[in-house]
């Protein structure tokens, strides 16, 4: 089933790659994210794909990002041991699990194709972010682009000026990219002085370009937002051209790299790194990935819902 007139939108395409924007949607009125919804996805999404965190309140120590052990708790217990604890369950993967939340996120997309001249959303996916009253995401970036459609509870939404080396270098998105960091980025309180901070209510939306630098802080009630990601032409561009700039500059030295994405310069530099790839393929060099390792499992009898792997 396809669902019309979702979003209330009125940007274009250079709006959507330069600015945050924020508006209204209406996609709690699918009646899809209410408590006995919640429940079903949590006892049918695989819990391969199914991450449980939890934090600290420092918003500048991201080190207190945990990742914890879903597996023993039916649906019903997840939910509430978020309700009353401090987690984050970020249910992945939703376009692939389950057919109606697919057909609704593949709506949204396709409306917004329809409302924005040249607006092309590839390698769409969707994340379905279930988390605790005062739970909190530490600052950080995204690799594709993304957006956060906000469906129950408060939160509010810190981001923070796109394109900005004062907030994250072109060196550390680099890094990202190429899976040699985590997502987290050092955050300085100071930033937020140049934050836009969106509060976001139930059937609102907020969404920023590219790799933009941004946290979150739930407000208020147990949070569900969906958050869809998608990647544009221009930002397939970006991620290839971010790894061949972090290729130049730690094996060539080179620092002032361009971030055009089209042009001489940028066709240039793809064709010298397609030969740098296609040597790493022959000799199996592969990039890293970042994962967290698995130190809490989850307690409902315990007041935090937590209970640390070491102290069995
Ligand atoms: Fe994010």
């Amino acid at each position: 089933m396809s669902h019309g007139n979702l979003i209330d939108w009125n940007k274009d395409l250079h709006q959507m790659e330069s600015e945050v924007i924020t508006t209204t949607h209406r996609l709690v009125e699918t009646g899809l994210f209410d408590d006995e919804h919640l429940v079903r996805i949590l006892d049918t999404h695989p819990r391969d794909a199914l991450n449980v965190n939890t934090m600290g309140i420092d918003e500048t120590d991201h080190s207190d990002w945990k990742e914890g052990d879903a597996s023993k708790l039916n649906g019903e217990q997840l939910l509430q041991a978020t309700k009353e604890g401090r987690l984050w369950l970020n249910i992945r993967n939703m376009l692939t699990h389950h057919r109606e939340y697919a057909d609704l996120i593949n709506s949204i997309y396709d409306e917004l194709e329809s409302k924005v001249a040249g607006f092309q959303a590839l390698e769409r996916s969707a994340n379905l972010l279930v988390s605790s009253p005062t739970a909190i995401v530490y600052y950080h970036l995204d690799i594709p682009v993304n957006m956060l459609w906000h469906l129950r509870g408060k939160k509010r939404a810190y981001v923070y000026p796109p394109y900005d080396e004062r907030f994250v270098t072109q060196a550390t998105i680099e890094d990202v990219i190429c899976g040699e960091s985590y997502e987290e980025l050092a955050f300085d309180p100071q930033f937020d002085e140049s934050a836009f901070i969106a509060e976001l209510q139930p059937g609102q939306m907020v969404t920023w370009p590219q790799n933009t630098p941004h946290r979150v802080s739930n407000v208020e009630g147990l949070n569900v937002s969906l958050t869809t990601e998608h990647k544009t032409p221009k930002a397939i561009r970006r991620i290839k051209l971010f790894r061949a700039n972090r290729f130049f500059r730690h094996q060539c030295g080179y620092q002032n790299l361009s971030t055009a994405t089209e042009g001489v310069g940028y066709n240039m530099k793809m064709a010298a790194f397609s030969v740098v790839k296609a040597y790493r393929k022959l000799f199996k060099k592969k990039e890293g990935n970042y994962a967290y390792p698995v130190t809490f499992e989850l307690d409902p009898m315990n007041p935090t819902k937590v209970r640390e792997m070491s102290a069995k």
